[in-house]
């Protein structure tokens, strides 16, 4: 029993020990940078096949629709804490506008977050015409801020 408690607490030290150098060795921007491209990537891969639904290349899946609006909702929130200060420079596609304009940023960002929590209330609701167009004024709210603040691919 003791002889298991302390092979068990030597692997446990020695496991807590590599993942603390991991975490000296990583950098914060590059961190930042990739959780919120990881945010926005979700964020695409749940719109898209959405968006394929409302153009009926996809056959309306109520509760596929519903469960993508949810995800969308949650994924939200996410990118907006990664924009920290120096990681306007790097691997990414943000302009320097996020920064020097930072208001008008979290204005687009919380305008985006209403659309989809609208976008959840409307499948709520359950009326196909309602969800259509909350779904185009969600759609919007993404290219009306990378217009402003995103790169054209870079990379
Ligand atoms: C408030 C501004 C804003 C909103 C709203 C927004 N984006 Fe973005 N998006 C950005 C910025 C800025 C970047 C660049 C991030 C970077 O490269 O660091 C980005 C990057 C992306 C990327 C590239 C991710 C990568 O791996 O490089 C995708 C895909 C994307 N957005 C999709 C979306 C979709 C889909 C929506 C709406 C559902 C959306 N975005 C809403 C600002 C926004």
């Amino acid at each position: 029993m003791k002889k298991i408690f302390l092979v068990t607490a030597i692997t446990v030290t020695l496991g807590a020990t590599s993942v603390v150098a991991d975490e000296r060795e990583r950098d914060p921007v590059k961190d930042a940078i990739a959780a919120r491209q990881a945010a926005f990537t979700l964020m695409a891969a749940n719109i898209g096949p959405m968006g394929a639904m409302m153009k009926g290349m996809k056959p309306f899946d109520k509760e596929e629709f519903a469960r993508r609006a949810a995800n969308l909702e949650a994924l939200g929130a996410m990118p907006w804490e990664f924009f920290i200060p120096g990681s306007d420079k790097g691997h990414t596609e943000a302009k320097p506008e996020v920064w020097s304009k930072a208001e008008d940023y979290k204005a687009k960002a919380d305008d985006f977050q209403k659309e989809a929590a609208a976008l959840v209330q409307a499948v709520q609701g359950g009326d196909e015409k309602a969800i259509a167009e909350q779904f185009g004024k969600t759609a919007k709210s993404c290219k009306a801020c990378h217009k402003e603040f995103k790169e054209k691919d870079k990379h």
